[in-house]
């Protein structure tokens, strides 16, 4: 694995271990590498609400915005301890499609490699467009 996808494995493993997934017992992490080179990393947050649960890409995404005040997103990498890896949910992905650009390089990852990378806009390829939220309004 190139070194810089290395680490945003090990990132992403990392703060998966500590998921708080106490009831799907399905641990995510998910890890941005910043234009800086700065890593962000985010672990799925579950609630016995069920419905109140925050998926670990979105934890990421808003701990870059609110901590490291940067939307300057170079590749995310997702981990889960299946045998094909994951890919962000549907919610994630139009949550994400506000921020990254449709070709940031996403790569999901079992435990022990990355098993399939993918473009942005090959999952989403038609997001909700904030853009024309905005101009409806003006
Ligand atoms: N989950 C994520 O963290 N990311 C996704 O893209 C889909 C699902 C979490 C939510 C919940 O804690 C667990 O995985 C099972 O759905």
């Amino acid at each position: 694995m190139e070194k810089n996808i290395q680490e945003l494995f090990e990132a992403a493993k990392e703060i998966q271990s500590r998921a708080y997934a106490p009831y799907s017992k399905f641990k995510v992490g998910a890890a941005f590498r910043l234009k800086t080179g700065e890593i962000v990393s985010g672990h799925n947050v579950e609630n016995a609400s069920y419905g109140a649960t925050v998926c670990a890409e979105r934890v990421g995404l808003f701990n870059a915005l609110s901590l490291h005040n940067s939307q300057d997103f170079e590749s995310l990498l997702i981990v889960t301890d299946t045998e094909t890896g994951d890919l962000p949910c549907a919610l994630c992905l139009q949550v994400l499609s506000e921020f990254v650009s449709p070709d940031l390089p996403v790569y999901s990852a079992n435990k022990e490699e990355v098993k399939r990378s993918f473009i942005f806009k090959e999952l989403l390829p038609y997001p909700f467009d904030k853009f024309n939220l905005d101009e409806s309004q003006s």
